[in-house]
């Protein structure tokens, strides 16, 4: 479950909140009913299409096999290709789980050669995703990664231990044909950054051990609510049109902050869905992540007292999932009122005293999960990409493309000769 608070909110803003919700009602419709001009991206609304029984069966085979024999699994995949799968597994991965490496997001040769050498010595399987096969970062790390495996494994065996995630008909796809690497299919009608619930997300995030039925069962009860619930109750339409409100009050960055470091790589998948899909035509929030308790000692002086650009969502877990008692000792060190408290309770104290101090000054909310669990990122994964597009659709931009990002690919690719 996922229920969201909104912290110290003045009838006014009640009233203007209200005011774009009722403007935008059509949006709300239109994208419950799936629009046909964006139907070449919206594979990912209804999961059952990319993430149905027969196919998460497929995944959960290819899965058990890489768990039983590969000591590191590395994901070559950049944005939208890594971010979700990385996000839970980094999260939630098994003790039990083969090491998973990431490549194809850098083209730093120090970086590289570190990937490499954490290769040496372990049974190791490779997966690259890539929608058109085009991007540099992991086109670059699969060609240096093939060399690797061939050299240690020979064509045949290597070729057993490669996977390949792409778009039907592409360059990807005719590799995997010439040298028999396995081909698992990248939907061609959802981008990159809408990917969770597809083979993209869900072959990593299987080898890492992660329930993927749960984390689908989240997303699809996620979806359902999202589609039945009426404007005034629909959680993802209330938090588009507050991300509005606070836009056209002049606040430009939405800062998602947590006191839990397990989401530290949900945050980047958070920050690429937004910033990509909104960020265009001089419009859009710049999405910025504050891992807390840490970063309260150096971006929270700016949040209390900086410039007020800002409004703040937190995401908190309601059930614990882990204790650490501070324990009474005679040392006199001054935290003898920490006495026999848990890190648990002390961690939400700091999280209590946060919203407070933080919602004095700028308009906050918060998404409370009732735990940290497969099903709930599956839940986060749907509900953020939902209210993305609906927040998308309100500001007037399209929530799908990102013209932006082909901009510096075009003068990179001429600098090489390609
Ligand atoms: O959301 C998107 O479409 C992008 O961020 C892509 O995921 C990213 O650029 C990687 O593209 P590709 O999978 O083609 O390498």
């Amino acid at each position: 479950m996922l229920n969201l608070i909104i912290h110290n909110q003045s009838e006014d803003q009640k009233k203007a909140v209200d005011v774009i919700a009722s403007e935008n009602i059509r949006i709300l419709e239109e994208a419950k009913a799936g629009e046909t001009c964006y139907a070449d991206s919206q594979g990912w609304l209804d999961t059952e299409e990319w993430a149905g029984e027969e196919n998460i069966k497929r995944l959960e085979e290819i899965a058990k096999e890489i768990r039983e024999n590969a000591d590191a699994f590395v994901l070559i995949g950049v944005g939208g290709s890594n971010n979700a799968a990385r996000s839970v597994i980094e999260a939630l991965k098994k003790d039990d789980a083969p090491e998973i490496i990431y490549a194809g997001n850098t083209l730093s040769p120090y970086a590289l050669n570190q990937m490499l050498k954490r290769l040496k010595g372990k049974s190791v399987y490779i997966d690259c995703i890539a929608k058109n096969f085009e991007t540099l970062e992991p086109g670059s790390s699969f060609r240096i990664l093939r060399e690797y495996m061939e050299s240690e494994y020979g064509k045949e065996e290597s070729a057993k231990r490669t996977i390949a995630v792409g778009t039907t008909g592409s360059s990807l796809e005719k590799l995997c044909e010439k040298y028999g690497y396995t081909f698992l299919e990248f939907p061609l009608n959802v981008g990159g950054r809408y990917t969770a619930m597809t083979n993209v997300g869900l072959l990593p995030m299987a080898v890492a051990g992660i329930d993927i039925r749960e984390l689908v069962k989240g997303a699809r009860d996620m979806q359902i609510r999202v589609h039945e619930e009426s404007a005034e109750k629909n959680i993802a339409y209330q938090y588009a049109c507050l991300r509005n409100l606070y836009y056209k009050e002049g606040y430009r960055v939405e800062m998602l902050s947590s006191f839990e470091p397990q989401f530290r790589f949900f945050y980047k998948w958070w920050i690429q869905l937004l910033a990509e899909s909104e960020g265009k035509d001089n419009k859009g929030v710049f999405p910025v992540a504050g891992e807390f308790s840490e970063e309260l000692h150096s971006v929270g002086q700016f949040i209390q007292d900086g410039s007020p650009i800002m409004f703040e969502t937190f995401l908190d877990v309601k059930k614990q999932n882990a204790s650490l008692i501070v324990e009474p000792d005679e040392k006199e060190d001054y935290f003898d009122y920490l006495d026999g408290k848990d890190f648990w309770e002390i961690n939400k104290a700091a999280y209590h005293a946060t919203v407070t101090a933080h919602s004095k000054k700028l308009p906050c909310m918060t998404f409370e999960l009732d735990e940290l669990d497969a099903y709930h990122f599956g839940q986060l994964f749907y509900f953020f990409q939902f209210a993305c597009y609906l927040s998308c659709k309100i500001m007037g931009v399209n929530p799908f493309d990102q013209p932006g990002v082909e901009a510096y690919k075009k003068w990179m690719f001429e600098a090489l000769g390609k």
